[in-house]
């Protein structure tokens, strides 16, 4: 299956098994002949799959370079990306060269804004193998690292050139990133297709091992991810409604100084806790809550937390989509329609059921 982004640098997206192994002819027609390569991968990826991307560059011309870092989201800052430019700079890339993003969401992110700003912006491939990076990181351009105050403060816009994605890879990611990609699956549905949602509600037992099943889920969430990214390239409007569940999930990972829940199980209760609480104020369809609620735990997802709705609501305050006075909320009207609704602090209190800092039921 092939997709193709309309951004200000359109590129491909190529979503079949194997196709890990031709990346050498897929950039074969967007770099010049003898362009060198530097694959950049974490320390579990790299070793795994590596040598197969190599050869499949070196068949076809390319001169490869690898740059490995430690696995974790610890190793998404500043000075990774350094060492990345002076492997870069070392190696004597020049802006006919290019860089093949190998791994995760943190390797994409990180290896993107290298390649965003590395001689003010070289060409990049992605070759995501996490669930997350397959259905959403991968695409839509945007590249960053962290910083000891936040998660992903720095970054830039950048396009790849190509993204390649192969299901295979997943037969090595661990159950617990599965899981969480799964999360990312459920908000597509949520959000943009009841007929996705229905698919992973119905889907049968391991779909992770499932070739068919994992490319038209992937591809499903894919074409969602492509054509909010192609209306809203730069995320000043639409693309916003891909936060949903992040207004609490964000608190919650906060709150728990992202030690006890992972990004996709935080999104999971916090999509859960937001319709629950747009139910009540009749805004969404009665029973949504509890579809979605049944749809995460099918894929070992928590559906909700013990820490108390006044803590979480005191942590939205810090949100990126708050301006300190309002905040923007992404609710849905019943599954596969959503929408963003804009609260003041006293409004989204209200909407929360807060008075006076306190939880009313
Ligand atoms: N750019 C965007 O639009 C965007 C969107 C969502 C999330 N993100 C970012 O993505 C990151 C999270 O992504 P992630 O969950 O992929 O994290 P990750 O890159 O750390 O990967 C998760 C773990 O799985 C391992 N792994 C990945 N693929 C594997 C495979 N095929 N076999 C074996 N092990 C494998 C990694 O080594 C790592 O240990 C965060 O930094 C987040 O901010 C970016």
């Amino acid at each position: 299956m092939e997709l193709t982004v309309k951004t200000s640098h359109p590129y491909k997206i190529r979503i079949e098994s194997g196709c890990l192994n031709q990346v050498g002819m897929h950039a074969g027609q967007l770099f010049p002949a003898g362009a060198k390569a530097m694959i950049v991968g974490d320390t579990n990826v790299l070793p795994i799959y590596g040598d197969a991307v190599e050869h499949a560059l070196t068949q076809n011309g390319f001169s490869c370079f690898r740059f490995m870092f430690p696995a974790g989201e610890q190793s998404k800052r500043l000075s990774v990306v350094e060492q990345i430019y002076c492997a870069l700079a070392d190696s004597r890339f020049t802006r006919s060269d290019f860089i093949v993003a190998l791994g995760g969401g943190v390797t994409g992110d990180m290896a993107g804004f290298a390649a965003a700003t590395f001689l003010r912006g070289i060409r990049f491939l992605q070759i995501p193998t996490s669930l997350l990076a397959q259905i959403d990181s991968s695409v839509g351009g945007k590249t960053g690292v962290d910083l000891p105050q936040g998660k992903n403060l720095v970054g830039a816009f950048h396009q790849p050139s190509l993204v390649l994605i192969d299901p295979q890879t997943l037969a090595t990611l661990p159950p617990r990133y599965f899981s969480d990609g799964m999360g990312e699956a459920v908000k597509y549905g949520c959000i943009k297709s009841r007929a996705l949602f229905d698919l992973l509600r119905t889907a049968g037992e391991n779909v992770g091992s499932d070739p068919a099943f994992l490319e038209k889920m992937i591809t499903d969430c894919v074409d969602i991810k492509r054509e909010v990214v192609e209306h809203d390239e730069l995320d000043t409007g639409e693309r916003m409604l891909l936060n949903f569940g992040h207004t609490f999930g964000h608190a919650l990972e906060k709150l728990y100084d992202f030690r006890k829940l992972s990004h996709g199980e935080a999104v999971g209760i916090g999509m859960v806790m937001m319709t629950r609480l747009s139910e009540k104020a009749g805004l969404t369809k009665p029973g949504t809550a509890d579809e979605i609620a049944e749809v995460l735990q099918k894929y070992q997802l928590p559906v909700c937390d013990e820490m108390g709705l006044e803590k979480i609501f005191e942590a939205t305050a810090v949100d990126k989509k708050s301006n300190g006075h309002s905040l923007r909320v992404i609710l849905l009207k019943e599954i596969g329609s959503s929408l963003i609704q804009t609260y003041s602090r006293e409004e989204f209190s209200k909407f929360c059921g807060l008075k006076d800092g306190m939880w009313h039921e």
